[in-house]
């Protein structure tokens, strides 16, 4: 039984495929690498971040050559958007580990994810702003499907609360220098910056200039998704985002006797220091779905329907909580927490204080 899975491990956005591939070979140092009687391969390729070109070439050798049963992976959503229709040319199951943009389950009736759609994490972000107080954002966001569905998302809750938009821009996902949209920003007074940017490079500036250009004296608020404090770029953001509030569906600080487990199961494979976020835990529960289905299938793999309708439906717990793959959307049900950047234990830590409980992907 063979699984592919595309990932970056070069590039800008390399840490996806690290945190990815770690919580997968978490996950099978706990439950061995075979299943219902199935040995199982995993077959990493690298796709280097946005490179939609590279996916489909390197999903089509998986599939003639490797043979792979199934396909998993994906860290951008220009890549899951790419292998869509391979997955339904080839009837395989395509296991979405972190992509966000909304429509991707739609594209093919073979995907399921197990991460998250970006509006589901971020209306409770905006739910959040509006009940304390903040009456006038500004949106920032990267220039691609998930930083559109965003800022729609986080606009559309947050007016409908009665705040206000007091303008919005949207960036090169490329783009790392942020000072003069940080200037402008401070010009235009608002209470708050909503961003959204692949977390990366670029997250580093956005928090560099945002210090710099003396937002956060101004007394101008920071939000975002957990993108924008996640635990792999926490240490580089530094003590200016003590206080940040942001909505996400994992934290390496959950508070769950799984969650333990997970990160000392996670730092004994990978060393002390290694760092744990929303994409360690996708790539585990990904694998805890594939599992969950091969059990159910008996390890027949032959009928990509078959192990499709055994995805639908699956509920189990996670190191972030409860989960259900909802077996319209095939997407994930799930609480989405509020949390707060703390030093817990000497480390700057995502420490969750609220909570919306099975939160549906798509309304
Ligand atoms: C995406 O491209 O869909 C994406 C990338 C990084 C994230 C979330 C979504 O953290």
């Amino acid at each position: 039984m063979k699984i592919g899975v595309i990932l970056p491990f070069s590039g800008p956005y390399a840490p996806y495929g690290e945190q990815i591939s770690s919580g997968i070979k978490v996950y099978m140092k706990e439950h061995g690498d075979t299943v219902a009687g199935r040995k199982i391969e995993m077959i990493y390729k690298d796709d280097t971040g946005v490179a939609p070109e590279i996916d489909r070439r390197l999903a089509q050798e998986l599939i003639v050559t490797e043979k792979v049963d199934m396909l998993a992976g994906f860290g951008m959503t220009p890549s899951a958007l790419a292998v869509a229709p391979l997955a339904t040319q080839s009837k395989r199951p395509m296991i979405v580990m972190n992509a966000g943009s909304a429509t991707i389950p739609s594209r093919s009736p073979y995907i399921v994810r197990v991460s998250e759609s970006l509006p589901q994490v971020t209306r409770p972000m905006a739910q959040w702003a509006a009940k304390h107080g903040v009456k006038k954002v500004y949106t920032l966001v990267a220039d691609y499907a998930p930083g559109i569905d965003t800022e729609k998302a986080f606009t559309k809750t947050f007016e409908d609360l009665g705040g206000t938009i007091i303008g919005s821009v949207r960036v090169p996902v490329t783009n790392t220098d942020f000072s003069s949209y940080m200037q402008k920003i401070k010009d235009e007074k608002p209470d708050a910056v909503f961003m959204f940017l692949p977390p990366g490079p670029a997250t580093i500036s956005f928090v560099k200039s945002y210090k710099e250009r003396g937002l956060r004296k101004a007394g101008i608020q920071m939000f975002g998704t957990h993108d924008l404090t996640e635990e792999t770029l926490i240490d580089a953001l530094g003590d200016g985002v003590i206080g940040t509030i942001t909505s996400g569906y994992y934290s390496a600080a959950h508070d769950s006797d799984l969650n333990r487990k997970f990160v000392k199961e996670y730092k004994a494979m990978f060393g002390p220091d290694a760092k744990i976020n929303f994409m360690s835990a996708t790539g585990y529960d990904g694998m805890a779905a594939i599992y969950a289905v091969l059990e159910k299938t008996g390890g027949k793999t032959d009928d990509g329907d078959k192990l499709m309708q055994a995805f639908k439906g699956l509920s189990f717990e996670s190191p972030r909580g409860p989960v259900t793959i909802d077996a319209e959307t095939r997407d994930m049900t799930q609480n989405i927490y509020l949390r707060e950047v703390k030093r817990v234990d000497g480390q700057l830590a995502n420490v969750e204080f609220d909570k919306v409980a099975n939160v549906k992907a798509q309304p």
